[in-house]
Order: structure tokens, then sequence, then C-alpha cells
């Protein structure tokens, strides 16, 4: 039922959550400026979604009879998302949350598609689940972006 590759997968989704949680928390700290208020809002919200997540995969993997790990094994990743030298630069924040979120969304549909095969329907809807927040927070994300464009 279970495969080597749901639990790493799973491993990996429990440890970027985290990473996410302490960079939303972050940035959500540091940005100043009037443009700043909304998505200061947005990624505080997010931030208790992210976290309710790792809370799911950590639990599926206990269910799995694996645990999910501690901080020991742990590399960052997110390097766009690190907080900017100027505080009033909300875009890069913004790019660096889609470029996040991206990757969880590949992430998740991964998971998907490896629980499907192994006919493990219950992490599959775990994924479902997770992959629909992080659609959502795309969303809202591209929305922040619209309202400060790139070039
Ligand atoms: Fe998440
Ligand atoms: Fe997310």
């Amino acid at each position: 039922m279970t495969t080597d590759e749901i639990t790493e997968l799973l491993t990996e989704a429990y440890v970027d959550e985290l990473e996410t949680v302490m960079n939303y928390l972050t940035n959500a700290i540091v940005l100043d400026g009037v443009h700043a208020e909304e998505v200061k809002e947005s990624l505080e919200a997010d931030v208790q979604e992210e976290l309710e997540h790792a809370r799911m995969l950590g639990n599926r993997l206990k269910q799995l009879e694996q645990s999910p790990p501690g901080s020991a094994a742990f590399e960052a990743s997110q390097s766009g998302l690190q907080p900017p030298e100027d505080t009033t630069d909300v875009q890069s924040v913004i790019e660096g949350v889609l470029e996040a979120e991206e990757d969880a969304i590949e992430t998740y549909q991964s998971l998907h598609e490896a629980a499907t095969e192994a006919n493990d329907p219950v992490t599959e809807d775990v994924a479902v689940t997770i992959l629909s927040d992080e659609e959502a927070h795309r969303t809202e994300f591209r929305g922040f972006q619209k309202e400060f464009p790139s070039d």
C-alpha cells in the first residue's frame, strides 16, 4: 500500500511547510509601508494554514509508522523568501511566495500521483486537501502581483 516514494514526499513536504511557516512569519513581521499591510495580513493567515499542513503530513507519516523529522537534517531551500534588505520591497516577497507556492503545488501533485499509483486513498486525500489550499494561496498572491507589476 505505502511506498518509499510516498514517505519521502510526505517528509519533504513536511520540512518545506515548516520552512514556509518561518519565512511567511518573518516577512509578515518585517515588511513596512502602506503597500505592505494587506500582504502582511495574508502572510499571517497563511502561517496558520501552512502549520496545519505540516501537522496533517506529520500525522500521516505517523499513521504509516514513520516519524516526521526534527531540525537536525534540515536544509534550507527558500532563498527567494529571505526578508528583503529594503523592508518596503513588498514585491520581492510576493515573488518569493509565488515561487514557494508553485513548488508546493508540484510536490502535492507528485504526492497525489504516487498515492494514486500505490492505491493509498488516505494519502491521496491529504494531498488533494493541501493542494487546494496552495492553489488558493497562489491565486491570492497573483492578485497582489498584479498590483506590483515586475517591470
Ligand atoms: Fe502548505
Ligand atoms: Fe501555501
